[in-house]
């Protein structure tokens, strides 16, 4: 490790690095003066910065000399009636969340014309991973976030990236990716964030009511309750400075809360959606269970199994939902709804 104070006086006036040029020449100039062997590790990110995404840079600052935090909401990566244009976006805020935790953090937050040229015509479209769960209900999704995790990599050369747990399918493909186009990169797994609750922090918790808020408990309720009660033994996270009001949930691998085996899955999942089905106010958009790293079904060679879910909440669910009748049929397309997503990883025992 090279010494702290030597970065955070190169990097004293912490403002966001607009183009790929400006921040080359940062890295460059900083391994110049402190060091070629420095380490860099790499936190992609889309903004509106949480403990989530902090606990990801706390991490990244432990294991890397200079951590590189992207702040780009990608427009490639959202289908056409998904939430680009409302998605939050508020990089001020953002940069004091980053000098929270390290003050060994750039901050780069550029613009779409930087990251896409006019006729941009090459993409990295992944193929197996990607025809189940969030893949198989946004098309084009995990194409997004593979060229842009690609050429991030491609930018700033870290030695290390780190991805939360929270979106685990994403961790999946970019493992893939990594190893598939050996990108010279360690991708660095973090577990979930979540408030005390128990509900995983998400930028798009913004979007909830007080009510939905508590209504979107049922996710991590849905699978606290199918397996055993992690989330009722929760550390805090202590030797951070980010939100005293999250926790990090055991991941359910402990053998003593693990109940799951190979012939089991079927009945937790079937417990997991009768307990989602039981608030009027959320509407399940999957529940699956599947190996972690094929993230097809589990069979006898599988380590470990994701057991994952996304799941529409809204209180126009629930006047839905009422309104319903055998002739009125839901257009769920035109009620309002916010789209979460939730999971646990279980060690399956040998
Ligand atoms: P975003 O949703 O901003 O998330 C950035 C990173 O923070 C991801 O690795 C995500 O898994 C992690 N994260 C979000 N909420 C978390 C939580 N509650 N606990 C732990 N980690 C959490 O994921 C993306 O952006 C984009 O797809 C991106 C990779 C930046 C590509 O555009």
């Amino acid at each position: 490790m090279v010494n702290k104070g030597t970065i955070a006086d190169l990097n004293n006036d912490v403002k966001a690095i607009k183009t790929v040029g400006e921040l080359r020449e940062v890295i460059h100039t900083l391994k110049e003066k402190l060091g070629l062997d420095m380490s860099v590790g790499l936190v992609p990110t889309m903004g509106a910065l949480h403990a989530g995404h902090q606990s990801l840079i706390l991490e990244a600052s432990k294991e890397c000399d200079i951590v590189v935090v992207s702040d780009f909401v990608n427009p490639i990566q959202f289908g056409p009636n998904e939430d680009y244009e409302n998605y939050p976006r508020q990089l001020k805020k953002d940069i004091q969340a980053v000098q929270q935790v390290t003050d060994r953090a750039i901050v780069f937050a550029p613009e779409v014309k930087e990251m896409y040229f006019d006729n941009e015509s090459t993409r990295i479209v992944p193929k197996d991973l990607t025809n189940v769960l969030c893949g198989s209900r946004r098309p084009g999704h995990f194409e997004g976030v593979c060229t842009v995790v690609g050429k991030l990599f491609n930018i700033v050369r870290p030695d290390k990236a780190f991805f939360g747990m929270k979106d685990a399918q994403q961790v999946a493909v970019i493992k893939r990716m990594v190893r598939d186009l050996n990108f010279p990169v360690e991708i660095v797994p973090c577990p979930i964030i979540r408030d005390k609750k128990g509900l995983a922090l998400s930028s798009r918790n913004s979007y909830l009511t007080p009510v939905e808020k508590n209504a979107a408990l049922v996710l991590s309720r849905s699978l606290s309750e199918s397996l055993g009660d992690p989330i009722e033994n929760a550390e805090s996270l202590q030797d951070s400075n980010t939100d005293p009001e999250a926790t990090e949930i055991d991941q359910y691998n402990d053998d003593e809360n693990s109940v799951l085996t190979l012939d089991n899955l079927g009945n937790i999942k079937q417990r997991i959606c009768d307990i989602i089905n039981s608030e009027p106010m959320a509407k399940i958009d999957y529940v699956e269970v599947v190996d972690f790293e094929t993230l097809a079904e589990p069979n006898s060679k599988t380590k470990e199994v994701l057991i994952a879910l996304a799941v529409f909440v809204g209180e126009e669910i629930k006047s839905a939902k009422e309104q319903q009748s055998a002739e009125n049929e839901i257009d769920w397309g035109s009620i309002k709804k916010t789209r979460l997503i939730d999971n646990v990883l279980v060690e399956l025992p040998d």
